[in-house]
């Protein structure tokens, strides 16, 4: 029997994971009108086989300008809920991982080129570009086109994008939902006094930095099944002077776990090019460790996380309840299984695969489902 915590199963909210592996969101701008393509279902399909406890739907553009490429999966309209559909049907007919969505909108970092062509803004007069939209017309670089500050009424048609795509995920059967408020979109936008310069309800003060966010969460807590988990994904700190700092998303933390936050993912950064961030293994854990400090939700940490002892070392020691994986789940979609090799731990593979286990770990692979 493996002792590794990294393989013990944890509750979150209804939603049981089988294990502390979360696969993190990753955009792959291979979307058609916010419509998920052929390439979606392989994507998402072979990391539905990798063992992972939970697989969470890259950032989905709750309305078209919320999209940060023309290549965004959306949720926003039936179009984008039937392609979505489609690809799940063929996800779930192999695989019963548990699957989240991380509902978008990329405010002032919306409207670019996809990063493989270079990632540059496109200004709204470009065929795949339109105007931007952010708390403030303040621009991400100095160069680009600045976005429309959202009035009242701006407000009210985002959070409401946010409640109807929170409305299709359900229909969908999708299991969680996470908000992204993190990179420096658009709910990052709000709670950073570097993006966020309003002079109304919505900006100045901490309080008052987080109102939109916590109206978007409550908004979509209350449209979403109260037995499915929503949770948040934070920016912890801009790494910037002036910037949203560890101490204010503590705080941040702390009322939305009062608000019923289900879960916590601490990311970092995002927020303007004048970050200055210390990259290296495991460089985000300490400020999981920091919410974690201040909370009893789940928190997950994610960032370089490459190694099965280091992932073992974050969940084992406490730093965070779950470790989520980016990079290295593409690079190693099998990562899951070979940690629980490497812990003599065990998962859930697909019958057609159960010929591919190693003589050396008799027990990997957990009895297969009935099919
Ligand atoms: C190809 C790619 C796409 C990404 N897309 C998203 C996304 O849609 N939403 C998000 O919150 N983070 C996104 N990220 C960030 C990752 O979720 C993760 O936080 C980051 O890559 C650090 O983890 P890692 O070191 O394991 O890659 C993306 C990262 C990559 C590499």
């Amino acid at each position: 029997m493996s002792t590794a915590k990294l393989f013990t199963p944890l509750r979150v909210a209804n939603l049981q994971l089988a294990n502390r592996i979360v696969i993190a969101p990753m955009c792959q701008y291979s979307a058609v009108d916010g419509c998920m393509t052929d390439w979606h279902l392989i994507h998402l399909g072979q990391l539905a086989l990798s063992g992972a406890a939970l697989l969470t739907i890259e950032a989905t553009a709750v309305t078209p300008e919320g999209r940060i490429t023309y290549g965004d999966v959306g949720l926003y309209d039936d179009a984008c809920e039937a392609a979505m559909a489609r690809t799940l049907e063929g996800v779930r007919r192999w695989s019963d991982m548990p699957i989240a969505v991380q509902l978008a909108h990329a405010g002032r970092k919306a409207s670019t080129e996809v990063p493989w062509k270079g990632g540059a803004q496109l200004p709204p007069d470009h065929p795949n570009g339109w105007r931007t939209v952010s708390p403030s017309a303040l621009s991400f670089a100095e160069d680009e086109a600045a976005p429309m500050a959202l009035d009242h009424e701006g407000l009210a048609r985002v959070r409401e994008g946010f409640v109807a795509a929170a409305r299709r995920a359900d229909r969908l059967g999708i299991d969680a939902v996470q908000l992204h408020g993190a990179h420096g979109y658009l709910l990052h936008q709000f709670l950073s006094p570097l993006a966020n310069r309003r002079d109304d309800a919505y900006g100045g003060s901490l309080e008052n930095r987080m109102r939109f966010p916590l109206e978007v969460f409550d908004a979509v807590r209350a449209a979403f099944p109260a037995e499915k988990p929503v949770t948040m994904r934070v920016s912890a700190t801009d790494w910037a002077d002036g910037g949203l700092a560890v101490e204010e998303t503590v705080a941040f933390a702390r009322v939305l776990e009062a608000h019923g936050c289900a879960a916590i993912h601490v990311s970092s950064g995002g927020l303007t090019p004048a970050q200055q961030i210390p990259v290296g293994p495991s460089y985000q854990v300490p400020l999981a460790r920091a919410v974690k400090a201040a909370v009893g939700m789940p928190v997950i940490a994610v960032g370089m996380i490459t190694e099965f002892e280091q992932a073992e070392a974050i969940v084992g020691t406490g730093d965070a309840d779950l470790i989520a994986l980016a990079r290295g789940i593409l690079y190693d979609p099998r990562w899951p299984w070979h940690a629980a090799a490497h812990f003599g731990a065990s998962v859930r593979a697909p019958n057609q695969y159960l010929y591919s286990r190693p003589r050396q770990s008799p027990g990997l692979f957990a009895p297969p489902a009935e099919s």
